[in-house]
């Protein structure tokens, strides 16, 4: 608009002219009102008058769209339509050949069209300064819009918006922990309260900003560094000192598997746990990696775990079972790679197979030959056993330390007979006094009685023969005191009474004897007395 911007500086001199040279006889032009502010597109009634009596010419001079809505003898009133910006309309009066002018000042006012935020980064780190700005296109006047940054409805911070087109305010904000979650928004004020209108208020959309803590620290990965095939671990990735914990998202790999993570969170810390498998076809060094991401940051651990095959030795025998004196192969094989250990071999190159061979005897009945196998796996010697138990056919045997030959016991006490025969199979024993086929009590004995003296024979038998031998046991006892002096007591009285029964016996008859003799002889003098004496 050329014209336009041509007339401001030709009204403007015009309103100079008018006040440097008053019009003849004190004659003015006054305009009413002097200043309005009306909302942009608005429109404005203006009263233009003057003192002079015979004005020839009344009229205001602008380039807004205007209309006379009402005049008098000195006096017009204009209606100023779609005011678009300030604007500074002049009234004019001719008096007397001589122009005179009086000017107004409008004001427009107008709401923001767009008040926004910026976004915001979606996660901000907390201690760090992150800048929120708010961006307002038009509205104004400018003077009077301020920009205010609010948290929820808190109010933060305000700035005055400026005069470029369309304003940005910037506000620095240090993200904290209790920011997490927030939401942010930017509100204008146009403060138009001196004008005797209000204070406007418009607002932006709200934008919720995150922020969060990931330490420095790598997560702990608690990881085997070897795994054998059929096995399982359960690894654990843990990783502390996170905001918001909970947010933290694990992922962990092993190689290209993915196993199921459980994943437990607690105040500040994260802890995934996983069963990592040591699969057949996984025969190898792979990558175990543990990651937590939060924000958008993220940290990871690696480390390696070589998954390997490794069974126990095989160890066998020639034979299992053997009779004495036969000669066994022993022979322990490992995989290739190994070295093996064979206990009793003779030393000879390590490796994975080494072999041994015995006569063997007894003693080696139930004998474990042990194998041990030692590979290295990734810097780490593992070690895989194997035994095989020998079993050796022999005896029977029962010789003087299985079985005591003479055993000498005090009768009545308490003893432990021991005799036992020894062979592969376990012989049967069998023992019996010579004299009367009695057998031997064996084990505890208690008490001892001097019934079991005698000589016993005992025989060992089994499928690989039989052995004999004599065990003597004697008892040793007391000639028991009362056994004997009972008996001897006993014959000596009977002895006694009967010798003594005896002569009285005896003498008695003798008495007897005398007297009858004496009788007789009494009786015979009586009959010699009775009888006539026959003369010598
Ligand atoms: C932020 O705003 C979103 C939607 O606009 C709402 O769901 C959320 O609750 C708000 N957060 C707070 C802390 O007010
Ligand atoms: C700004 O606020 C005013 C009132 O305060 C309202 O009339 C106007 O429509 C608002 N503008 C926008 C773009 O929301
Ligand atoms: C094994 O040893 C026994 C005695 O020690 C001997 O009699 C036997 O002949 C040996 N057998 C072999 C195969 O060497
Ligand atoms: C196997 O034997 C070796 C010694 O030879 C020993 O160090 C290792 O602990 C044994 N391993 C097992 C599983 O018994
Ligand atoms: C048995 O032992 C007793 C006493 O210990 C001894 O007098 C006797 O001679 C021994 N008999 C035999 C056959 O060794």
């Amino acid at each position: 608009m050329v014209p336009g911007a041509a007339h401001p500086a030709l009204l403007a001199l015009l309103a100079l002219l008018g006040a440097v040279l008053p019009g003849p006889g004190g004659a003015k032009t006054s305009v009413q009102p002097l200043n309005a502010i009306i909302l942009q597109g608005g429109s404005v009634k203006v009263n233009c008058s003057t003192s002079c009596d015979q004005p020839t010419k009344l009229g205001i001079e602008t380039d807004l769209t205007k209309k006379e809505v009402g005049h008098g003898k000195n006096w017009k009133s204009f209606e100023l339509s779609d005011v678009q910006k300030d604007s500074i309309p002049m009234c004019y009066s001719f008096c007397d050949g001589s122009q005179l002018a009086a000017q107004m000042n409008i004001t427009v006012y107008s709401f923001p069209e767009l008040v926004e935020l910026d976004p915001l980064p979606s996660w901000q780190p907390v201690g760090k300064h992150l800048n929120l700005s708010c961006v307002v296109s038009s509205g104004g006047p400018r003077d009077d819009l301020t920009v205010v940054l609010l948290q929820g409805e808190e109010e933060l911070a305000r700035k005055p918006a400026g005069k470029e087109e369309p304003a940005k305010v910037t506000f620095p904000v240090l993200a904290r922990r209790d920011n997490h979650g927030a939401n942010f928004s930017c509100r204008t004020e146009l403060d138009l309260r001196s004008q005797g209108l209000g204070l406007f208020q418009n607002s932006s959309a709200p934008r919720m900003l995150q922020t969060f803590v990931l330490p420095t620290a790598d997560p702990h990965l608690d990881a085997p560094r070897v795994l054998e095939v059929g096995t399982r671990w359960l690894v654990n990735c843990t990783l502390d000192g996170l905001f918001p914990a909970s947010e933290a998202e694990v992922y962990l790999a092993l190689g290209d598997h993915r196993p199921n993570l459980t994943v437990t969170y607690s105040d500040d810390s994260v802890l995934a746990q996983a069963w990592v498998m040591g699969n057949v076809e996984d025969e190898g060094t792979h990558n175990l990696k543990c990651e937590v991401n939060l924000g958008d940051q993220s940290r990871r651990s690696l480390e390696d775990v070589t998954v390997y095959s490794f069974p126990a030795p095989s160890l066998t025998l020639s034979e299992p079972e053997v009779s004495e004196g036969t000669t066994v192969n022993v022979e322990c094989k490992a995989q290739a790679g190994a070295v093996v250990t064979l206990d009793g071999a003779p030393a000879g190159p390590s490796g994975p197979r080494a072999q041994l061979q015995l006569n063997v005897s007894a003693e080696y009945n139930g004998h474990s030959f042990f194998c041990s196998a030692r590979l290295d796996v990734a810097g780490q010697v593992l070690h895989k056993n194997q035994t095989r138990e020998l079993r050796v056919l022999y005896g029977p045997r029962l010789n003087e330390r299985d079985c005591l030959g003479n055993w000498t016991w005090q009768e009545g006490s308490q003893q432990t007979l021991r005799c036992e025969p020894w062979g592969n199979p376990l012989p049967e024993l069998k023992c019996n006094r010579k004299k009367d086929r009695a057998s031997l009590p064996i084990g505890d004995l208690r008490p001892v009685k001097r019934e079991m003296e005698g000589t016993y024979q005992c025989r060992a038998t089994s499928p690989r023969g039989e052995v004999t031998r004599e065990v003597v046991i004697n008892v040793i006892y007391h000639q028991d005191n009362l056994a004997i002096i009972i008996p001897v007591a006993t014959v000596f009285i009977l002895a006694t009474v009967s010798t003594a029964a005896y002569i009285y016996n005896y003498q008695r008859k003798i008495q007897k004897y005398e007297l009858q003799k004496a009788q007789k002889a009494q009786e015979e003098a009586a009959m010699k007395l009775n009888t006539p004496a026959t003369p010598p």
